[in-house]
Order: C-alpha cells, then sequence, then structure tokens
C-alpha cells in the first residue's frame, strides 16, 4: 500500500470560507484535535493576512507537537519572513508559497510574463529554503496553466530547493480524468520531480474535488490537501472525511492508506462546525446527521437482517456512536469524569464541576445521556468566553394570538444586576431585543442556526450565532433543551466575546449597558 500525507488547511483555507474567522485559542483547540486524528500537516494560517492570524500560527506552532505545522505566505519577503517568525518553535516548520501561473492570473491579476513568475518562485522558495528544510511551492490555479510552462516552474522551484510541489485546483475546473492526465503528465516530464513529494489541493466548484484528488492519488500524487466537512472558499476544499473513507473503503481499488485515526473524525467534523458556525448538511457523507439513518422500510429491514446490505462503512469506525446510552441520571461524579476522559477531554478540575452540573441538569430532564450529549456539554464549558455578563433568568410569554415577550435578567461581573423587556415577532426576537436594549448596544445579528443534537422532542437544541460589531466578527454557541433558553446562551456568548475583546482593548471605557 503506497501512504498518502494528509495535509490538512482547515485553519487557513478553511477559514476563508465566508463569515469564518477563528480567534488564536479556538485555532489552538482545532490544531490539538487535529493532530489527535493525526494528520501529517497542519496548515495552521497565512500570517501576513492579519495580526490575530499570526497570533495563531504562532500559537498552534508554539504548542502542537508531533505534527509538521505550516503557514502561508505569497512570493514575497514580508509574507516568507512572517511566516519564519510564527513558526518558528515548531518542530516541523514548513512554509508554503506560492504564485499564479495561469495565464488569465499573470495577465490580469499579477501583471507578470511567464517568465518572471518563474523567476519570483525561484526567488521566494530560495529564501524560504534559508529558513526551513521543508518548503512547499503551489502553482495557483495550476489546473488552467500551459502544462508545458507548468511543469518548467515546477522543475526550477525543485531545483531551488522546494521539497513538496503542490497542484492547486483553485478555482474547481478541472475534471478527474483531466487530473489523472495531468498528474501522470507532470510525473513524466519535470526534472527532479521523484525526489519530492508531489500534492493535489482541489476546490469544490463543481463539486468535485473529493473526485480530483483520489483521481490524482490513483496517478502517483503521494499528498492531499484538504479541509474538515470541507469547508474553505466559495464551494469549498475537498473534505478530509471523504477522502480518508473513500482511500479506506476503496482501499482494494486505490491500494493506498492514510495514517489517519479515523475514531476522531466525526469529533473534528463536530468541533470544526462548532467553532465556525459553519453547519454539516444533513446528508453530508460521512459527517451529516442522515449519513448512516436508513429511512425507508426496505433498507431498515435489510440493515436489520445484515449490515452490509445497506452499510459499506460501520459508524463506529469514525467515533460515531451517537445512539450509545453512556451515562444516566444516577451516575456519580466519578463515572463521568471517567467517560470525560474515555472520549479523550482534558479538563481542568473547574471545568469538570461545571460540566458535570451541566450533565446533572440534563440527566434529570433527560432520561438517555448520550456521547454526543456530553461532547456538546463539555465543548460548550471549554469554549466558554469569560463571562462579563450572566444569564440569571429569561422569560418568555408566546403563542397564538399573543405578542410575544420577553424578560431578561443578567448579572454583569458577578455583581451588578441588570433587566430588560421587549416585544419581538417571536419569543427568541423578544429576548435578543431585551438584551440589546438593556446593553446599549447595535451589534448586527448575521447568522443564527438551530439544530438538535440527539433526536426527541426532549433533545438538546444547539444554536450557533454570529453577530457583527464594525468589522469584527463574533460566534456564540449555546445548548440547552429550551431553545429559548439555547438562544439566549448563544447570544450572550457571542456578546462577551465582544465585550471581552473590547475591554481588552480599551480597559478604561467600559462597554456595556447605556
Ligand atoms: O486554492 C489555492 O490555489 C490555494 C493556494 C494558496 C494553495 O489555496
Ligand atoms: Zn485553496
Amino acid at each position: 500500500m503506497r501512504r498518502i500525507r494528509v495535509f490538512d488547511t482547515t485553519l487557513r483555507d478553511g477559514e476563508q470560507s465566508p463569515g469564518v474567522a477563528l480567534n488564536a485559542q479556538e485555532k489552538l483547540e482545532i490544531a490539538l484535535q487535529l493532530a489527535r486524528l493525526n494528520v501529517d500537516v497542519i496548515e495552521a494560517g497565512f500570517p501576513i493576512a492579519s495580526p490575530g492570524d499570526a497570533e495563531g500560527v504562532k500559537l498552534v506552532a508554539d504548542n502542537v507537537k508531533g505534527r509538521a505545522v505550516c503557514a502561508l505566505a505569497r512570493a514575497k519577503d514580508k509574507d516568507i519572513d512572517i511566516a519564519w517568525e510564527c513558526l518558528k518553535n515548531a518542530e516541523h516548520p514548513i512554509i508554503h508559497t506560492f504564485i499564479a501561473t495561469s495565464d488569465i492570473h499573470l495577465r490580469h491579476k499579477l501583471r507578470l510574463s511567464r517568465e518572471e513568475a518563474l523567476e519570483q518562485a525561484v526567488w521566494a522558495v530560495k529564501r524560504a529554503k534559508k529558513y526551513v528544510a521543508d518548503v512547499e511551492f503551489s502553482a495557483e490555479d495550476a489546473t488552467r496553466s500551459d502544462w508545458e510552462y507548468l511543469s518548467r516552474v515546477y522543475a526550477a522551484v525543485i531545483e531551488a530547493g522546494a521539497t513538496i510541489i503542490n497542484v492547486p485546483d483553485t478555482v474547481g475546473y478541472i475534471t478527474p480524468f483531466e487530473m489523472q492526465e495531468l498528474i501522470k503528465y507532470l510525473l513524466e516530464n519535470t526534472r527532479g520531480i521523484e525526489k519530492v513529494v508531489l500534492s493535489v489541493h482541489c476546490h469544490n466548484d463543481l463539486g468535485l474535488a473529493t473526485a480530483n484528488s483520489l483521481a490524482a492519488v490513483l496517478a502517483g500524487a503521494g499528498q492531499v490537501e484538504c479541509t474538515i466537512n470541507g469547508i474553505g472558499e466559495r464551494a469549498g476544499n475537498a473534505a478530509l472525511e471523504e477522502i480518508a473513507m473513500s482511500l479506506y473503503v476503496r482501499r482494494d481499488f486505490f491500494q493506498a492508506e492514510t495514517n489517519l485515526n479515523f475514531q476522531e473524525i466525526y469529533r473534528t467534523s463536530r468541533l470544526v462546525s462548532q467553532r465556525t458556525g459553519m453547519l454539516v448538511q444533513p446528508n453530508k457523507a460521512i459527517v451529516g446527521q442522515n449519513a448512516f439513518a436508513h429511512e425507508s422500510g426496505i433498507h431498515q429491514d435489510g440493515v436489520l437482517k445484515e449490515k452490509l446490505t445497506y452499510e459499506i462503512m460501520d459508524a463506529r469506525l469514525i467515533g460515531r456512536e451517537d445512539r450509545v446510552l453512556v451515562l444516566g441520571k444516577h451516575s456519580g461524579r466519578h463515572a463521568f469524569a471517567k467517560k470525560i476522559e474515555e472520549l479523550g477531554y482534558k479538563l481542568s478540575e473547574e471545568e469538570l464541576n461545571q460540566a458535570f452540573q451541566r450533565f446533572k441538569q440534563l440527566a434529570d430532564q433527560k432520561k438517555d445521556i448520550t456521547e454526543d450529549d456530553l461532547k456538546a456539554i463539555v465543548s460548550e464549558e471549554v469554549a466558554k468566553p469569560e463571562e462579563i455578563y450572566h444569564l440569571d433568568f429569561v422569560h418568555v410569554c408566546c403563542g397564538n394570538n399573543i405578542l410575544p415577550t420577553a424578560t431578561v435578567r443578567l448579572v454583569k461581573d458577578g455583581k451588578e444586576v441588570l433587566e430588560g423587556v421587549a416585544t419581538g415577532v417571536g419569543p427568541v426576537d423578544a429576548a435578543y431585543k431585551a438584551i440589546s436594549k438593556m446593553l446599549g448596544i447595535s451589534s448586527n445579528l448575521v447568522n443564527y442556526t438551530l439544530q438538535s443534537i440527539t433526536g426527541g422532542t426532549e433533545a438538546l437544541g444547539e444554536v450557533i450565532v454570529r453577530i457583527l460589531d464594525g468589522d469584527e466578527e463574533y460566534i456564540g454557541r449555546g445548548s440547552s433543551q429550551d431553545v429559548v433558553v439555547a438562544s439566549v446562551i448563544a447570544y450572550l456568548s457571542a456578546i462577551n466575546r465582544m465585550a471581552q475583546r473590547k475591554r481588552k482593548l480599551n480597559p478604561q471605557k467600559d462597554y456595556g449597558e447605556s
């Protein structure tokens, strides 16, 4: 079996998804989970893009050991220097530099001739090589570039020291058949290519990203670049979980394997969805809510008789055991702590206490506590922003023929009590208006999503919101069996993030109720 390297770019290309902005701590949390998943390379960000991104890359490079950590840089001195600054403490740093090679990009975007772009690519690789042993070079828009020129650029950067050569399908244009031809062409015609890792990076504009990545593997590529849940620019990137499971389930055909720890796939998918606020579509392959659900009677009958009839893989393989009952109302703190540890979490004493309290509340109302419930509880406790505003209570009055009204009481900094009342088009709208009015905030709610974590009317409902304050966006998440309460927790958690940041930027001027 050939071993295929998995280069995860969730924290870089994935983070370029519209509306997604991860802070440094969130990047680190995801990177640590990617390390558990056992990806080979974590592309942590594009440091020149913003100080926040640079901070995130540095935090990941400083703290994630045993994995290669990569930073993106255009073929420019400042980009490469700052990438190195951020990667300095990484155990295995990789600088990933790129320049476009298609005539469309050269003519309209860069205004460079082919020869000038080639020279700049060589220059950039040499500069990166002064800092790190492993340099990846990407020819942006490779799939719409002239093949003979592309191969010349790759040969030149290999000579300059590049150790990984990436072929991005930047605009998701190529088809699997052409991808196979292109990879074969490059392998046969590029001087020095046998010494380096040949990588592909596919976008999903035509829904072909996974198919194109697999076609490249078949033709001889040794690395695939991908993201969790397929997030990324526009229609996203090739989904890691789809590539991983295709190679595994059809190993008879591909004769290639990854080093991934499949058990961590589902948890990684949930974490990325929660931190980015990007919900996974229910019918998404591998990680969607319906991916293993059988609705038709014929299918259900078949699966009950023999799973193989309609299932090509076992959900447990990727760490999905959502129907498994794990704890109940009578479980004590010890059993709870043990289960949390088994699930791979390392909580501080205080986090554990808080999570246990949440678990007890939930167990009082819900008979069956599943692993997914526990993951939701832990994820909320661990990622909870430091509270400036704490929810004391929310009361709503709603129904048909009644004006929805909400009364909300918050406690600020543990001492000051604030109360607000408002009406709205529904109970959530009324509660949000009550909070906004009482805090005197004019932030915009740009996104609100609600989904149930497990089935049934007593399930936990999970709400993710995004609010916009000037140019800054903040994500908040909340879960509860009561969707209004979940909504208020989510809104407050976004507001707490915003208030924390404002307080940090300007400690004199307090932010809050007017
Ligand atoms: O899609 C693309 O071309 C990229 C490169 C920077 C690799 O993301
Ligand atoms: Zn990309």
